[in-house]
């Protein structure tokens, strides 16, 4: 129950016509920046279309942009790069990737090349958690990473909206082995429960050399960065790759050649943003996740539902490592203080 006696959230205060609500941020800085506030809608430009949003998604490249790094997108602005909901000119429920932003908002304008049609055995949370997140684990694993039957993978942040996906994808494509990395007893009893062989605390002293049993690792994706992709380069085994789909700051690790070589591995780097730019290449990747998704053989995990004047509390939430799976900001719904969103779904 709210303050107010009602069983949950109020419906967003109306806009008035050609406005929308919208978490917005006027300075870069930390959550408490955000301001619910009406804007108008924005105007789609060619190859763009207007959505009406249903959810939008929380990225962890969305703290670096609330705080001024990463992309500095003009202010005031509204950040959100994943949504779901129903396409203004068609009325067809679809899910989107923004490049620029504006996914914490009740209307968003998506590059209609970066925009998918949802099919009806997927719901829309489970579409949110698997575009962005999802296509970057699948893009990872394959692409790149080139995921053979039998290899040893391990994950970092593997409770994490990718990591958790990369786990369960890992597994689906036949890895022999799949170790996550996650810092608390709860989310390693997760990653287990998602069919991960063992996890490892990223704080262990001797990481490496936890990573290293059983005979090294072929693949090792990382979305750390630091001391702990240090370890993953550490226990690679002969042929094996590291790749970096991110970082959580601090300085970056560099790698000599004659290191490289020594080892018989290589250090991979991959941005989504590349298969976006294919546009068949997308499609194939984003079906794929939904048949997966369908089947029932991909279940991205809901960490908690906010409503849109809870982008600050769920800011503060996944920048103090508190949450597991995806993040999603109902925009539709407002609530004042006191109510916390619906969590551990
Ligand atoms: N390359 C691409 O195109 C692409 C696309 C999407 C996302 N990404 C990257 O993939 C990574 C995962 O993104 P996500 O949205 O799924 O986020 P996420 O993994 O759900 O982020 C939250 C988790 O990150 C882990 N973490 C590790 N170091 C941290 C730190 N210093 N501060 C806070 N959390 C830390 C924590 O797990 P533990 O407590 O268990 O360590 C935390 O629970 C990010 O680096 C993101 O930038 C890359």
């Amino acid at each position: 129950m709210t303050d107010d006696g009602t069983a949950g959230p109020r419906p967003a205060r109306t806009a008035p016509p050609g406005g929308m609500r919208a978490a917005v941020i006027r300075r870069y800085g930390g959550p408490e920046e955000f301001r619910t506030e009406t804007l108008p809608e924005p105007v789609p430009g060619p190859g763009q279309v207007l959505i009406d949003v249903a959810l939008a998604g929380l990225n962890y490249a969305d703290l670096h942009c609330r705080e001024g790094e990463y992309r500095r997108y003009p202010l005031p602005a509204v950040l959100g790069a994943d949504v779901v909901g129903r396409r203004r000119r068609d009325g067809r429920r679809v899910a989107a990737l923004l490049r620029s932003g504006g996914g914490y908002a009740q209307v968003a304008c998506a590059e209609e090349a970066f925009t998918i049609e949802v099919p009806d055995g997927v719901g829309d949370e489970q579409a949110l958690a698997l575009l962005e997140q999802g296509a970057t684990a699948y893009g990872a694993l394959t692409l790149l990473g080139r995921l053979r039957p039998g290899e040893r993978v391990v994950v970092t942040a593997a409770a994490g909206g990718v990591g958790h996906l990369v786990v369960q994808l890992a597994r689906e494509l036949g890895a022999g082995r799949v170790v996550g990395l996650a810092s608390t007893a709860v989310k390693r009893e997760f990653v287990r429960s998602l069919g991960a062989d063992a996890t490892v605390d990223p704080a262990d002293p001797e990481l490496a050399a936890r990573l290293g049993e059983s005979g090294g690792v072929d693949l090792f994706v990382d979305s750390v960065g630091g001391g702990v992709l240090r370890s993953g380069l550490a226990a690679l085994a002969p042929f094996g790759r590291l790749l970096c789909v991110g970082a959580r700051g601090g300085p970056e690790e560099s790698f000599s050649v004659a290191e490289l070589a020594e080892g018989s591995v290589g250090v991979l780097g991959f941005w989504l943003q590349h298969v976006l730019d294919d546009r068949a290449l997308f499609a194939s990747v984003a079906e794929h996740l939904f048949r997966l998704a369908g089947e029932g053989r991909l279940v991205a995990r809901i960490d908690r539902v906010v409503p849109l004047d809870g982008v600050a509390d769920a800011h503060r939430a996944m920048g103090a490592r508190e949450t597991m799976g995806k993040v999603v900001v109902d925009v539709r719904r407002e609530a004042g203080a006191g109510w916390q969103g619906t969590t551990d779904r």
